[in-house]
């Protein structure tokens, strides 16, 4: 972690930390405004999220993530933007979605190039299986979007025949997000990006 990361962490965490050992919040109420929510899961550096929150002032963010360069990365962008519409957990997601996110207030959850674990005896290890999706399902409100992207062809498949079986949830046109950090490298390695989006029903 870079000293300005580290420092951005100590500093502004007061003003942009949820904790999870909060529990349950009411989302409306860590934000200025009262607007729809849109959670980002591991959201890396944080460039994406930081775009679509800057670019969209009439949407309130949370990201969520474990990794703590990524997150004081974050927090100096924000406080540099003075953004105003944007949150963060330091925690895993699993965590932090039993725990803290009621129902029904989630308008969309993103999940832009979650871990492939492209190994075999690692795919144990991958967040996206039923089971996170019925995690997901109940907060989300009723027509909210989850939204995935992927540069790992065979995981993509897995999700898409995942979230078909899934009675919760109907395919849904891909909504618009920045390119991210980790897509770029999948892109210069030839990689090809799937994006799947799919609607609570
Ligand atoms: C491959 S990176 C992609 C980062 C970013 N979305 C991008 O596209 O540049 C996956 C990220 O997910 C985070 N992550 C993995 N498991 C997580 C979990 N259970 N909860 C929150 N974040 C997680 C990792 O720390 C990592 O930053």
């Amino acid at each position: 972690m870079s000293d300005s990361q580290r420092r951005a962490l100590r500093q502004l965490w007061n003003q942009y930390g949820l904790e999870l050992s909060d529990g349950l919040v009411d989302l409306q109420e860590q934000f200025a405004k009262d607007q729809p929510v849109t959670i980002e899961i591991g959201f890396g550096m944080g460039d994406s999220l930081l775009e679509m929150a800057t670019s969209d002032s009439t949407r309130n963010f949370i990201g969520i993530e474990v990794h703590k360069p990524g997150i004081g990365h974050l927090l100096r962008e924000a406080k540099e933007r003075e953004l105003t519409n944007l949150r963060v957990y330091a925690n895993d997601s699993i965590e932090v979605l039993g725990h803290c996110i009621p129902g029904a207030s989630v308008e969309c959850l993103q999940m832009f190039f979650p871990d492939p674990w492209p190994k075999k005896r690692h795919h144990k290890r991958r967040l996206i299986n039923v089971k996170f999706l019925d995690l997901i399902l109940p907060r989300l409100q009723l027509g909210g979007v989850l939204h995935i992207a992927t540069d790992w062809e065979p995981y993509a498949e897995e999700i898409t025949a995942l979230l078909h079986q899934h009675d919760g949830f109907r395919f849904a046109d891909i909504p618009w997000r920045p390119k991210t950090k980790y897509e770029l490298r999948g892109m210069k390695l030839g990689h090809k990006v799937t994006d799947v989006a799919v609607q609570k029903i």
